[in-house]
């Protein structure tokens, strides 16, 4: 019996098929999938979802020398500034953490193998789902529905996390996407705040750099949407007195009138054409413009110019609000959101010789600065980046 499975699997078709078998074992099994954790308890604190449902996030416990070190990845997924655009995500995992995933697997700066993640595989690692469509600052103290409560849901996943430990760490990240991104650089200088005794604290935005472009085809500007949103989730409680003091709070939301107040050093890990703020954010009223963007052969002179202007409004306010301790990753390839995505952290293109794990982990452990913006493509380009 023994000789005839041997003889099985050294044939041609059983034995690559045994191999895939093994490998779908390894991604069921593998040490990488994170199972859900709610906190019910937030409930009574009234920090819920969108939908009442509970905060819930994907943790792994740190080991050997990583053991009192911490990395927080808050998830994205847009935003909602209406009862009518957040009643729709009560249905949605974005709304509700009912319908998030089970289980999570950890990639990138959140994966145990070290081979992948020299640097940070054995931190404690924490994902956070996102469900309140307000970049985790909302705080409506009424029982309305949608329940409109991000900023509280950050505060309890946090105290959660002091208790388990982080309240001892001496390294920790603060990162996200996207939204995810916005929370962390909004909420970057209070999570240092949170663990005062720990020695390096950074924080990491993955597309959070929501620029603020003119919109040429007449869909509500984003000031006025920045608007509904902070008067919808009452975010202007939670934005810095700093900013809000000397302006419009609705101008608050945007990086270049912030991240100068922000003491805690932020590495920004961006394209300089955005694919997300392109297509959906700024332009996304004219049809041809989705076409145009998705194959550039076919835009107008103007279309390739706002481009370029797009890119020299992101760069002029990038370069604007950055500091010494300010890290840059920002390449040019058509992409929104990079940790957590294939090919976005050990295995991207690099610029100034260095990986995008390469270049945050550098800057994180004050190894050497990054501040590399590529200036060789004036539009972008469809690389291998976008996976
Ligand atoms: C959500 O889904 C439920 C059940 O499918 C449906 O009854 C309800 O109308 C939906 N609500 C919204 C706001 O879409
Ligand atoms: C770690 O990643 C490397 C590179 O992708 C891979 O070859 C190796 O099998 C992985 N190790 C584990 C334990 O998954
Ligand atoms: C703030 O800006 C928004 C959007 O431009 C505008 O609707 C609102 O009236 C402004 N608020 C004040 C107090 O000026
Ligand atoms: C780029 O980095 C590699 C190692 O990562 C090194 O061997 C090589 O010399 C570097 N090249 C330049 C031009 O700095």
């Amino acid at each position: 019996m023994e000789n005839h499975i041997q003889t099985m699997a050294d044939h041609w078709i059983i034995r690559p098929l045994i191999c895939i078998l093994i490998v779908m074992a390894t991604q069921v099994h593998g040490s990488d999938w994170t199972t859900i954790t709610f906190l019910p308890s937030a409930i009574s604190k009234g920090a819920v979802c969108l939908d009442g449902s509970p905060p819930a996030y994907y943790f792994r416990k740190g080991f050997g020398d990583g053991i009192d070190n911490w990395v927080i990845f808050l998830e994205g997924g847009g935003w909602c500034a209406s009862n009518k655009g957040c009643l729709d995500r009560t249905n949605m995992s974005t709304g509700s953490t009912k319908l998030k995933e089970k289980r999570h697997y950890f990639k990138d700066i959140l994966s145990s193998n070290h081979t992948i993640n020299p640097n940070f595989y054995n931190w404690n690692r924490v994902y956070v789902g996102y469900c309140d469509g307000s970049s985790y600052t909302g705080d409506v103290e009424e029982n309305t529905y949608p329940t409109r409560r991000g900023a509280k849901i950050f505060d309890v996943v946090m105290e959660d996390m002091l208790a388990q430990g982080m309240k001892n760490a001496k390294n920790a990240i603060l990162s996200g996407g996207s939204a995810g991104a916005w929370g962390a650089i909004l909420h970057c200088d209070g999570f240092r705040k949170l663990i005062p005794k720990a020695s390096r604290v950074k924080c990491i935005s993955d597309s959070g750099f929501f620029i603020h472009a003119k919109n040429l085809y007449g869909a509500k500007k984003r000031e006025e949407y920045f608007a509904d949103l902070i008067a919808y989730h009452r975010s202007n409680k939670f934005l810095p007195a700093s900013c809000t003091s000397k302006m419009n709070a609705s101008l608050c939301l945007f990086p270049e009138n912030i991240i100068k107040d922000i003491k805690t050093p932020i590495f920004f890990l961006e394209s300089a054409f955005d694919y997300y703020q392109l297509k959906e954010h700024y332009f996304s009223d004219d049809p041809t413009w989705k076409i145009c963007v998705d194959n550039l052969k076919v835009c107008t002179p103007t279309q390739l110019q706002i481009m370029k202007d797009y890119r020299a409004t992101f760069i002029k306010e990038l370069q604007g609000v950055k500091s010494s301790s300010t890290g840059i990753f920002v390449h040019s390839c058509y992409r929104h959101g990079h940790l957590h995505e294939r090919e976005g952290w050990d295995k991207s293109p690099k610029l100034g010789n260095k990986t995008v794990a390469e270049a945050i982990s550098d800057w994180y452990f004050d190894r050497s600065s990054f501040q590399e913006i590529d200036t060789q493509n004036e539009l972008p380009r469809n690389c291998a980046f976008l996976s």
